[in-house]
Order: structure tokens, then sequence, then C-alpha cells
């Protein structure tokens, strides 16, 4: 049913057909979830009307049943599968919509075998995907208190003295006993490494006076979470102490701004000139947050250039930070759902705790 509402669109805007590779547009629309694919091609092929076919290599044999499917082993030509399959269906030419990430050597064969046309399928599955229904919210709710119950759990670890490295295998293996995994790999960020907003953990060890940035997700049924908490341990200076609450006091400012009808950018604004006019606004450097669902970075984005206007529905995170070089760094980060305002979907403490 989800296929008949993208060929509704593609019927709207003149699109001939879709070529979706392995990734979450394809699972958003059959539920069907390619573990591993690799390098052999495997392509949902949908024309205007709603027909679809999937080529898939025969691995999946006995995982796929109940679907229009077109099976290739290892030594047949998929491609000539392929075109066959886009002939049947009526989109071996014309605007045809492909997915954004589908590899370079599959479209360049498609492409070779076909008088195909091809515009970027993200634009029109944002729109499908942005707004959630009743059921993905369930699933991302579940993701966020997995989050929050990670949290709950780090506390009560004896951090000084561990690696980066370590506690993030320690925060993964949290994530993986209550969920069906990461939804991406856990930053922890120490002291000045504190800076950098996607540090990489490494060997240097927690030590009292630290600040640590913990940035970490899960994923439920294929939803994913993403959570920041910022925190002490023992007693960091004051001015890390004075960034915190900057930091808090615009992810809250930005928070109270959600509401439909808002438009993105201004909740980035919001977020911006909290920590401008604390004088810290050039530390500052990115936007304030990303849009949620089966990816974990997707529409709509928060940033100055936001025009997307908020809906009901939407679910993206409210992360500013500051990050000032040789001393380390400050990030909150909740998971937000708009339902009239604003309601955090990740809910642990935002107050500094000191360990
Ligand atoms: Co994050
Ligand atoms: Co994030």
């Amino acid at each position: 049913m989800r296929i008949e509402k993208l060929a509704k669109m593609m019927r709207e805007r003149n699109f001939d057909g879709a070529l979706v590779s392995p990734g979450s547009n394809l699972y958003y629309l059959t539920g069907i979830r390619i573990h591993e694919a690799g390098e052999r091609p495997t392509v949902l092929a949908v024309n205007s009307e709603g027909d679809f076919h999937l080529l898939v290599p025969s691995i999946y044999e006995n995982t796929i049943k109940d679907f229009p499917v077109t099976f290739w082993r290892d030594g047949e030509n998929p491609y000539a599968k392929l075109s066959a399959m886009m002939r049947e269906l009526g989109i071996d030419d014309g605007k045809v919509l492909v997915e954004n990430t589908m590899r370079a050597d599959w479209l360049i064969e498609i492409l070779r075998n076909s008088k195909v046309e091809p515009h970027p399928l993200g634009k029109v599955m944002k729109e499908l995907r942005m707004r959630k229904d009743n059921g993905e919210i369930k699933l991302m709710e579940k993701a966020a208190k997995v989050a929050d119950e990670v949290f709950e759990e780090i506390l009560s670890w004896d951090l000084v003295g561990m690696t980066e490295r370590e506690l993030a295998l320690k925060i993964e293996l949290a994530i993986r006993e209550r969920s069906d995994g990461i939804s991406f790999e856990p930053i922890v960020a120490s002291g000045e490494n504190g800076a950098n907003p996607h540090h990489e953990p490494g060997e240097r060890k927690l030590r009292r006076g630290d600040m640590v940035i913990l940035d970490y997700g899960a994923k439920w049924k294929g939803y994913c979470s993403d959570i920041t908490r910022t925190i002490a341990l023992g007693k960091p200076g004051e001015k890390l102490i004075e960034i915190y609450e900057v930091v808090r006091e615009a992810q809250e400012r930005a928070f109270q701004v959600v509401r439909e009808g808002v438009k993105a950018k201004e909740i980035d604004g919001t977020a911006r000139r909290t920590i401008e006019e604390a004088g810290y606004g050039r530390y500052f450097t990115h936007r304030t947050g990303h849009g949620l669902g089966l990816d974990v970075h997707e529409e709509p984005y928060i940033g100055p250039d936001g025009e997307t206007i908020l809906e009901n529905g939407m679910t993206f995170t409210i992360e500013p930070g500051i990050y000032v070089p040789n001393l380390g760094g400050v990030r909150i980060e909740d998971d937000v759902l708009v339902e009239g305002k604003g309601r955090r979907l990740t809910k642990s403490s935002r107050e500094l705790i000191s360990l």
C-alpha cells in the first residue's frame, strides 16, 4: 500500500517509474530487509501504475516469500534479467526515479541497457517518510526509551580510568542487549576531545575534571533513536560549566519553538541566537538537528536553510553544541515529535550530572 502511494506521487509528477536498491526506502515500501546484498545487483522496479517486481540474488531464495520476485544466481547476468523486468513494467525508457545511494556500477549498467532518464528518488521518498504514522511513532518511542535506559545504566558505571573506546563498546553492548542494534557507532569524547563534534573514541582515559560527551542511539524494528548527554566527572572548570548552561538553555528554547506550522530554520535560529548572545556563536559549528526515522539522518534537516514547514508526525533531533578547541565541548540532543507542539521522545535529565 506504500508502493501505491509512491505510484500516485509518480503519476502526479510525471515520473514513469522507480528503481529502488536495498536500504531504508526498500524496507519502507515493502517491509523487505536485505541484510547484505553487497555487490550483487538487487533492485525493486515500480511503474506509475503501481505494478512492481524485485530482482534479488538467489541467496535470498528462502527468505523472500509472497512477493513478485526474480532470483538470479552467481554466474548469471543479473542485468539481462533486470532489463527484461523493466521492459515488462514499461520503464525501460522515460523519467525514472533512482535510489540516491544506488551503487554506480549498477546504475552504469542500467543506463547502458535502457533509455532511462534518471532522477533522484530521495526527493519523492522524503515526502512519504517525513510524516510518521502512529505505528512508526510507537517504534520510535521504544527506540528512544532504550536510549534513556542505557543512559541510566551508564551513570551506574565507574567511568574514571576507562578509555573512550572501552566506554563506547560498553554502551554498544548495553544498546544491543535491549534493542535490534545501534543506529550508529557510539561517540565518546572526553576532555579536550569534546571539541570535535564527531570524535572517534580513542585510547584517552577518562579522568576527574572531564566533561564527557556521549552520543549514541538504538534501533527498534528499523527505527532509530539518537541521544547526546554531556556528563561531568568530578568538578570541571568554571568555563565548561558556563558553556553547559548555555547549551542547555539553547536546547530548551529551541524545543519550546517547535509546533505545527513553524519552519525548521526557526528552531535552528532560536538555538543559534541563544548561543551567539552568550558569546559562543563561532563555536557552534553544525546545524541544530536532523530528521530521524528509518535513517538516523533524514529529512527534515533543522538548519539555517531549513525551509520545511513542520507538520504533525515529523520527528527530528534538537542538538545544539559548543566546541572550544583545547578546552572541550558540550552537546545536548533529544529526539522530538511534532504533535501540535513538540514532545520529547528521549527523556533523560538535561541537568548537569556530575559523577
Ligand atoms: Co547524536
Ligand atoms: Co543526531
